[in-house]
């Protein structure tokens, strides 16, 4: 069995000095609060914002609905989620129809700092601010805290979130690398 060792990045951002703009959602779009009824459709979201990426092969539960269930599941009952800074994107079609199409999470790590679990956009909504405003309700939520810090963890390869983080204010600060079995056909 092959293993494919996948750089990762650890990038952080400082929440005191960071001059965050309150970012709106683009119009049609709303961001949803965490409530327990949300989380399949949370985990749905996931599923579908990962399941064709290259995170999909680095943590294989995001390939799959039921994976993602899990993780979602877990992440909520951790005493350490921070329900407010959880966040579920929807569009609103012009028939009226509701559309879930981007999700993110977070905790509270032992030093009290904010981590952002996953963030994720499903591809046909991608490119017009609707990840940038998942994160910056986020790192809002963390700052009426009073959290100092925040990070996240990226595949290095996946250069489009890379920048949007950097875009934002996040820097790296810790290069990993994760071994997966039997990843060849994304090295
Ligand atoms: C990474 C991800 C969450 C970004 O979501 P997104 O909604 O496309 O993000 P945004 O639209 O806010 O920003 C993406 C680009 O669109 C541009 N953009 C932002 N607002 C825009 C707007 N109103 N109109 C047009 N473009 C806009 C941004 O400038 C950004 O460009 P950049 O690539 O030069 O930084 C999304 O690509 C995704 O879900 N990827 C798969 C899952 C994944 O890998 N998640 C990250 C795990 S660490």
């Amino acid at each position: 069995m092959s293993v494919t060792y996948f750089k990762r990045f650890r990038m952080e951002i400082d929440l005191v000095r960071a001059a965050l703009p309150r970012v709106e959602p683009p119009t049609g779009y709303t961001l949803l609060p965490w409530s327990p009824e949300l989380l399949a459709a949370h985990a749905e979201i996931k599923h579908a914002s990962f399941r064709d990426e290259i995170d999909a092969y680095v943590f294989p539960c995001l390939g799959n609905f039921s994976g993602c269930l899990k993780l979602m599941d877990e992440i909520c009952r951790k005493a350490r989620f921070l329900d407010d800074a959880t966040w579920l994107a929807a569009f609103r079609h012009p028939n009226g129809e509701r559309e879930f199409c981007g999700t993110i999470s977070a905790v509270l790590d032992a030093s009290n700092h904010g981590a952002i679990q996953n963030i994720g956009v499903t591809p046909a909504h991608r490119g017009c601010g609707i990840g940038t405003a998942l994160l910056m309700e986020t790192l809002s939520s963390f700052q009426h805290r009073g959290l100092r810090r925040a990070y996240l963890e990226v595949t290095a390869q996946n250069v489009d979130a890379v920048r949007l983080y950097q875009r934002i204010g996040f820097r790296r600060t810790r290069t990993s690398y994760k071994a997966v079995e039997s990843a060849a056909s994304f090295v």
